[in-house]
């Protein structure tokens, strides 16, 4: 964490962020570390702010439709489900994902929500498909390209449905499943996997936003609960510590499954390109992983309709926009100094295999 020097700092935020609108941001001082208190909210570990904005606008959106004009559900409860919390969109469907087909050569990309999903499905589309069919990065959006083999959701197709109707070979496919829960048909196939793990700090806060503005979510509700539900596993697809560890250990018996991480993304994005391309068994040429690593940068895929999510009319980017910040560390603007500590205790009773290590800052 960096460390910050002493004196007053001022920061204005806007609506992108949880409650909080123009507040002044007080040192108290403690060694070693930074405590800011935020005047009607709370305190929060942060880095150096300057005194400009520094939050992020509301990406300017065009969408089929807006979210206040659709007939929207209201928003769904978590319920237990074979011991994970979830809901009704990702149990409906069950008996038909689980006889689900698999065919030797698709690829199922898995991870925890929020932790980088959609950038590797816009990598691997474009590695596949990026030479041979140029029209779809303009056409469709991702969440079609690479469906989500998980959802049913009133009015669409669901994502087995989706699945079912690709045509493209391979199928990319998506899913947000805990282990147990992916049909057994990939494993039966040999299915190649990708999984992608992020930290939880981060993944925590990201899902907060994004609850927030996705309309067939449960209600986020305020921070603090949020920070306490995270910690409980009580989170659409459960436990975010089963999740990763679970996955984490499937490698010792499943050797067709690439585990990689957000913060190596993010780190460098060229080199886990390559990796995926070992992977994968392609070989495409340096300049061609260039263009993608540059085409796949935050700020591009951000103003990409195709790749943002600007078409998914049940998001409400007015609250949050879906590419919000991209980054490494952002968790140091949500928690407060106590819920770090306490998350960090948690995190050592939950988090026992020394083998799997994540980063929460670069
Ligand atoms: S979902 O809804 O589960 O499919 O979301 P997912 O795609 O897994 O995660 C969204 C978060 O990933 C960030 N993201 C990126 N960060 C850096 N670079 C690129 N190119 C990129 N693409 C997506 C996205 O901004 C979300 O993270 P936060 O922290 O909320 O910004």
């Amino acid at each position: 964490m960096r460390e910050c020097r002493e004196g007053l700092d001022f920061r204005i935020t806007s609506g992108t962020e949880p409650t909080i609108t123009v507040e002044t941001v007080m040192q108290q001082g403690e060694k070693g570390r930074q405590i800011l208190v935020w005047e009607n909210y709370n305190r929060t570990i942060g880095e150096e702010k300057s005194s400009t904005n520094t939050a992020e606008k509301p990406a300017e959106i065009s969408m089929s439709l807006t979210p206040d004009k659709m007939d929207l559900p209201p928003r769904p409860e978590l319920f237990d489900f074979h011991g994970v919390s979830m809901t009704h969109y990702f149990t409906d469907n069950w008996e038909n994902i689980q006889n689900f087909q698999a065919r030797p050569d698709d690829i199922l990309i898995a991870t925890y929500p929020k932790a980088g999903t959609t950038w590797v499905s816009y990598i691997l589309d474009l590695l596949y498909f990026g030479e041979t069919s140029p029209e779809r990065q303009t056409s469709i959006p991702i969440y079609e390209r690479v469906p989500f083999l998980d959802i049913a959701f009133p009015s669409m197709d669901t994502g087995k449905d989706l699945v079912d109707k690709l045509p493209t070979s391979p199928r990319l496919i998506k899913t947000h499943f805990p282990v147990q829960f992916v049909p057994k048909s990939f494993w039966e196939q040999n299915c190649r996997i990708i999984y992608v793990a992020r930290n939880a700090k981060d993944n925590m806060v990201s899902f907060f936003h994004f609850d927030r503005m996705n309309k067939v979510e449960p209600e986020a509700g305020d921070w603090n609960s949020y920070f306490q539900r995270f910690l409980e596993g009580k989170m659409v697809f459960g436990s975010w510590y089963d999740h990763v560890n679970n996955w984490w250990k499937k490698k010792e018996t499943y050797s067709n499954l690439h585990y990689m991480f957000f913060e190596d993304m993010i780190e460098d994005t060229g080199r886990e390109i390559d990796k995926l391309c070992n992977f994968l068994g392609l070989s495409k040429s340096a300049e061609d992983k260039k263009l993608i690593t540059g085409g796949v940068q935050f700020d591009n895929m951000k103003k990409n309709s195709m790749a943002n999510y600007s078409t998914f009319s049940a998001m409400d980017f007015k609250v949050s926009p879906f590419m919000r910040k991209g980054k490494v560390g952002d968790w140091k603007n949500h928690f407060t100094v106590a819920q770090n500590e306490e998350f960090d205790e948690d995190y050592k009773r939950k988090m026992k295999d020394p083998t799997l290590q994540f980063r929460t800052e670069l």
